[in-house]
């Protein structure tokens, strides 16, 4: 069960002598190490007022894709939407970017403040089409705590 890690989340978050970036690094790590089609986590947030997602904490292979323009990818099409986008087959999308091979599956969350979409979490599957609503409610669970600290 997904929700059984909110507690840990939440803890992680609180440990205020930590910075932001470890705590949401933190974050990443537990949710790879413990759900197996989480292949590779990360968070991605506005550029200052930029119209562009700059890669921000994240566990997982490194990309190359450290600045994504608006309306560009997966993540640029959810920083203009608004809505979650789940992805079940990477390959049957036109406007993706690849990070790597090996991902066969994504799923983007964003994330508010007061409001406003200031960024996203985003998760890489190495499995097809693993994501449910329950990974949809427990990642919007772990964004709005996110926002609190940020
Ligand atoms: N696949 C994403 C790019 C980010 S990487 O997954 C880390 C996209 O299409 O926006």
């Amino acid at each position: 069960m997904l929700s059984s890690l909110k507690p840990k989340i939440t803890s992680i978050l609180k440990e205020k002598e930590k910075s932001v970036e470890n705590r949401l690094t933190e974050v990443c790590q537990l949710l790879k190490d413990s759900i197996t089609y989480y292949n590779w986590v990360g968070f991605y947030f506005k550029n200052g007022d930029k119209d562009e997602l700059k890669l921000g904490p994240y566990v997982g292979e490194p990309t190359d894709h450290t600045i994504i323009p608006f309306g560009k990818g997966i993540c640029g099409q959810v920083a203009v939407s608004n809505e979650n986008f789940v992805v079940p087959d990477v390959a049957a999308q036109d406007n993706y970017i690849a990070c790597s091979i090996t991902v066969k599956s994504e799923i983007v969350i964003p994330l508010f403040k007061d409001g406003k979409n200031i960024g996203q979490i985003d998760i890489d599957s190495n499995t097809p089409d693993p994501f449910t609503e329950e990974d949809e409610r427990f990642l919007e669970f772990v964004n709005e705590k996110v926002a609190e600290i940020l």
